[in-house]
């Protein structure tokens, strides 16, 4: 949290977008997946194409978002069924990317064909609201009060040191109001005597930024408020064995992987991974003993939102109520996995790749891993000493397969699991570290 004030006030609500039906089909991976993210020659081509057309001759077009542009669901299982029966799937499902660019003020949504080399449609957003910040637009704004007078002459009268200040960009929220800027606010923080920048906030100061002319518009420093202490917020692990797991041991699991689809035990589901949602889970299926066929599980399933409203009507605070995937993009925030900590040593990675705010290609590597693991439960077991012949006793561990990332987003990490159990289910859990100060 930011301070002690709002320890207490964490809300962080995760919808989970779910869709479950039934339907058949057997595994043989003979073509890539239609959910397949965006490969890097894809965001290559896809910024091509875009470049190519009359949008390339607009100065500084700017990439908000860039996705495969999520093909239609009937197709997808078409393609699906279609393996069933051939080699080779019959449906061909086109392959599209989904893009959102500014150029001359305005948001265009695209859908280019990267098959055919040419955008096929684009039309101006006009209504609320904008797309994501680009990283690059985050961080000059981040930058901005550390050469503005008045902020420096703020930082003086507390008597800090200015080399001493991180600033930190947020958003600004909705209120109903016709909003008819790109704007960001700027929070800092001092780090003086600690590596933990969120510890010691820089109170009573609001920093207004527009994005566009990447101005600070609006600048008001209402009051002082003490530091919180530096000592004790040190988030540094002193385990000093960290680094001595020896990943190659072991990297030769139950499970198998083709490209994007994992097959374990009797499940089989695609992997997916793009800048807002982070991981993407899709076609999931169980193979069915009984009816001697796959029945299908899950269709799609992601973090649509997480929603943190720090719920303190103070003019430095009321603003303070992000939406961290929607705003910030889980993908976007995705931490390179450490082998050993984030995860097992048993554990596979799979590297995610975006495009950056002028469509460059973006490799997050170890965005991904996917590991089996046994919970230490039991997942059935019975002794039978009824039976004449001789007693049985017999029994499963619980055994599961676990797929995780991790976002960052400012001082929150978010341990995002799906884990697939033998059982059938499907368990979905968020654990969320944030990096807390100590007030005097
Ligand atoms: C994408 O384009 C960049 C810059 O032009 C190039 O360095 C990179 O090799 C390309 N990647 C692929 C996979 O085509
Ligand atoms: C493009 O960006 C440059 C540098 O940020 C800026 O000076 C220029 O005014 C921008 N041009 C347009 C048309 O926005
Ligand atoms: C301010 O902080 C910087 C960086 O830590 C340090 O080099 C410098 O000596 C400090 N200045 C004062 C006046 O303490
Ligand atoms: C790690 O495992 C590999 C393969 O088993 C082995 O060659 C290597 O010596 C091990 N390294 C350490 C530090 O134990
Ligand atoms: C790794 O562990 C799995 C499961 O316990 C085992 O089947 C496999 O033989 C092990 N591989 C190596 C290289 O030790």
């Amino acid at each position: 949290m930011f301070d002690d004030k709002a320890a207490h006030m964490i809300i962080a609500q995760s919808n989970l977008v779910v869709v479950a039906f039934f339907l058949i089909f057997i595994i043989s991976c003979t073509k890539s997946h239609p959910l397949d993210p965006l490969s890097p020659s894809e965001i290559n081509k896809t910024r091509h194409i875009v470049e190519n057309s009359y949008l390339g001759a607009i100065p500084n077009l700017t990439y908000h978002f860039v996705d495969v542009e999520e093909p239609n669901k009937n197709d997808v299982l078409k393609w699906l069924s279609s393996k069933n029966t051939k080699d080779k799937p019959t449906v061909t499902v086109p392959r599209q990317a989904k893009v959102v660019v500014r150029a001359n003020g305005d948001t265009h949504e695209l859908v280019v064909d990267l098959t055919r080399g040419s955008i096929l449609s684009d039309k101006i957003y006009n209504g609320h609201g904008y797309p994501p910040f680009t990283f690059t637009e985050l961080f000059k704004a981040s930058k901005l009060p550390l050469q503005y007078p008045k902020f420096k002459e703020s930082i003086s009268k507390r008597g800090l040191n200015l080399s001493e200040v991180s600033c930190v960009p947020f958003t600004i929220g909705w209120y109903g109001e016709e909003i008819t800027k790109r704007e960001l606010k700027v929070a800092c923080f001092y780090r003086g005597g600690s590596v933990n920048v969120w510890a010691r906030p820089i109170e009573g100061i609001t920093v207004l930024v527009d994005v566009d002319s990447m101005k600070i518009t609006m600048y008001n420093d209402r009051y002082k408020a003490p530091l919180p202490k530096a000592e004790g917020t040190d988030f540094q692990s002193s385990m000093s064995n960290n680094n001595n797991i020896n990943i190659s041991d072991n990297n030769s699991v139950g499970f198998s992987m083709n490209a994007n689809e994992v097959k374990w035990d009797k499940w089989v589901f695609h992997v997916g991974f793009n800048a807002r949602a982070g991981m993407i889970i899709s076609t999931a299926s169980i193979f069915d003993e009984r009816e001697q066929k796959y029945r299908r599980v899950l269709y799609r399933g992601h973090v649509s939102e997480t929603f943190v409203p720090y719920m303190d009507p103070t003019e430095e605070w009321y603003f303070r109520t992000f939406m961290d995937a929607g705003e910030f993009g889980f993908g976007r925030a995705a931490d390179s996995l450490q082998p050993g900590i984030d995860c097992p040593p048993n554990a596979l990675f799979m590297d995610g790749f975006m495009a950056g705010p002028n469509a460059e290609v973006q490799q997050v590597p170890r965005a991904i891993c996917i590991f089996e693991r046994n919970s230490g439960n039991v997942a059935w077991r019975h002794m039978e000493i009824n039976n004449p012949i001789k007693t049985i006793r017999n029994g499963e561990p619980e055994i599961s397969l676990v797929v995780r990332m991790i976002a960052t987003v400012g001082n929150y990490d978010y341990v995002l699991d799906w884990e697939f159990l033998r059982s059938g289910s499907i368990k979905v859990g968020v654990r969320l570290f944030h990096s807390l100060s100590i007030s005097n």
